[in-house]
């Protein structure tokens, strides 16, 4: 593999603070960072998978409005809650901190200042709207107007929510204050701070050419933006709630939360640093002597693709500190909800706390890798989950696991009768076939194919059914017992091998399996068993025993699924 012996670090786009996250933002950006993640700590060593929710900005600020909260006690509570949510889907992540935090004030303010002092900001004087019944001026989303390209009327002032476009509050149709509603409102001047983006075109369109591997989705916003040319983007914002911009001139205003929070997956790996006791070292992975050695990988959906492929990387280069570029950008489309937009404000789809009400973490981590909206946005359902739950996970693989063990248990009192270290006892056929099985999961998780990820998966469960199917070992058992614990030895280790290649996806459900195959150290160590061992088939010693027969999966039947799209059905 090539990636071995390089250093992996690993950002998943930092959820906004503004409440509970649906399953689009899981499968857009922090789950297939996740797999991603645990594939790499299996086989290369060392990873590091940095996240955290993004705090600042006017989202935050109304969120803690409509919750009666002061903002910071607001993003205090709601860190706690998405922190547990995704500790319960099993992200594992180096560190989850936070964009408000001391270290990314520091690194903001220290890029801040580079920039000023190499000559990429600009002061303006801007025409911005004040509302006079609020007593204060409105930026961005504090504005609601109707959209100038698809004519949806509760567009903000910074983005459309029907059609996408990044808008300028002028933009707007017949705008009024998202605080009072009131369209007593007015354009004021106001000083305001600009990163002159159009002096680092060339060095970023350069760097963004060099990238001709990023998914098409990345490769097409970012060609975009750079087409219709970077022109400067105001990096101030009049809020109470952000980073204080380190100038005497402008020390009541925030920066803008766009260009706090790329920082902090700086200042996050900082704090990561500062807990391992090592507080130097995020040095290593921002600032490596060889660039090289470091491998960076962001995870993000389609819609941040812009920042973070054009903003965040000029803003870097024009400070000129040295900072890592990001590799490669994964980027996803929209995954969908019976054929509609997920809607955080609306309430519409499936919110993370209560998806983890409905079924355990795995079946949405298997679902929503087969049905990642990679090449195109794909749509969720709850029929079409519990097909693919019910076929995948429930009749493949559960359904061999529980043929195995419970034919070990009743012909052979569940221990493994044959030592496959014997000549002549390896199948030859089957372990050529699991290699190749292997060696595409491995792949296809390398490469950050995760649909396919999980179809090769699927197919090397198949394969245990097959060989189970053709061998019988319920009919040679009568005639040649030997025959027939031959078979079942290979069985229990192919579903070691299921375990050991599946647990980047499903990791609950693979320790389970090591657990009841009674392999106390694989269960331990499975965080790091490479995918080389999954095609080890001496592992097992003979007499060793495997637990009792277990169901591993439950089907998920259809009157729960005709319940669970009532219940859905556009509410939450
Ligand atoms: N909060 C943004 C979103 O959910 C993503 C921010 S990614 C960042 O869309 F790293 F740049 F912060
Ligand atoms: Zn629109």
């Amino acid at each position: 593999m090539p990636c071995i012996m390089r250093k992996h670090l690993i950002t998943s786009a930092l959820p906004y603070i503004n409440g509970v996250k649906h399953i689009g933002n899981l499968v857009g950006s922090m789950l297939p960072a996740d797999v991603y993640a645990r594939f790499l700590r299996q086989n290369s060593g060392e990873v590091l998978f940095i996240c955290g929710t993004d705090e600042h900005g006017t989202p935050a600020e109304i969120a803690a409005e409509e919750a009666g909260k002061d903002v910071r006690e607001y993003c205090d509570e709601m860190y706690e809650t998405q922190k547990s949510i995704y500790e319960k889907f099993g992200l594992s992540f180096d560190y989850f901190g936070r964009s408000s935090a001391g270290s990314n004030k520091e690194i903001t303010n220290e890029i801040f200042l580079a920039l000023w002092n190499n000559g990429y900001i600009i002061e303006k004087s801007i025409r911005q709207y004040y509302s006079i019944d609020d007593g204060r001026f409105l930026p961005d989303r504090y504005l609601e107007g109707t959209c100038p390209v698809c004519k949806y009327s509760r567009a903000r002032g910074d983005q459309c929510d029907g059609c996408g476009a990044l808008l300028n509050p002028e933009e707007l149709i017949d705008p009024v204050s998202a605080i009072s509603k009131s369209k007593n409102i007015e354009l004021r001047e106001t000083k305001h701070l600009f990163l002159d983006l159009s002096k680092i075109e060339g060095k970023v369109d350069e760097w963004v050419s060099l990238h001709d591997k990023w998914p098409d989705v990345v490769k097409g916003i970012a060609k975009k933006w750079i087409n219709e040319g970077l022109k400067s983007r105001c990096i101030t914002r009049d809020l109470k709630w952000g980073i204080n911009v380190s100038l005497y001139e402008y020390s009541d205003k925030v920066f803008y939360v766009w260009f706090d929070a790329p920082n902090a997956y700086i200042g996050i790996t900082k704090d990561w640093s500062e807990s391992v006791g090592r507080p130097e070292e995020w040095k290593e992975w921002w600032t490596p002597c060889d660039e090289k050695k470091v491998s960076y990988t962001q995870f993000m959906a389609k819609d941040n693709v812009p920042f973070h492929a054009i903003f965040w990387p000029a803003m870097l280069f024009a400070a000129n500190l040295g900072f890592k570029q990001v590799d490669y950008i994964k980027g996803f489309n929209w995954l969908t909800y019976d054929k509609g937009k997920f809607s955080t404000s609306q309430k519409r789809g499936i919110f993370t706390d209560s998806a983890l009400k409905m079924f355990d973490p795995d079946y949405w981590r298997y679902y929503l890798i087969a049905n990642c909206p990679e090449g195109d946005d794909s749509d969720f359902s709850f029929s079409h989950f519990a097909s693919i739950i019910n076929k995948d996970l429930c009749d493949v693989l559960g359904n061999f696991a529980t043929r195995v063990l419970a034919l070990l248990e009743k012909h052979f009192d569940s221990a493994i009768a044959v030592d496959l270290r014997e000549k002549g006892n390896i199948d030859e056929h089957l372990l050529k076939n699991v290699c190749k099985h292997v060696d595409e999961i491995e792949e296809n998780l390398d490469s950050m194919r995760f649909r396919k990820a999980a179809s090769s998966m699927r197919a090397f469960w198949a394969l245990g059914n097959e060989y189970i199917s053709e061998k019988k070992p319920w009919n040679e058992v009568k005639q040649n017992k030997c025959a027939s614990a031959v078979c079942l030895a290979h069985c229990v280790h192919l579903l070691r091998a299921f375990a050991i290649t599946a647990h980047p996806v499903i990791p609950f459900s693979c320790r389970n399996i090591l657990k009841i195959l009674n392999d106390v150290g694989g269960e331990k160590n499975i965080d790091r068993l490479s995918f080389d061992e999954a095609k080890n088939f001496q592992y097992f010693k003979p007499d060793h025993k495997v637990g009792a027969p277990q169901r591993l999966f439950e089907k998920i039947e259809d009157d729960r699924v005709k319940e669970l799209t009532l219940e859905f059905d556009g509410r939450c």
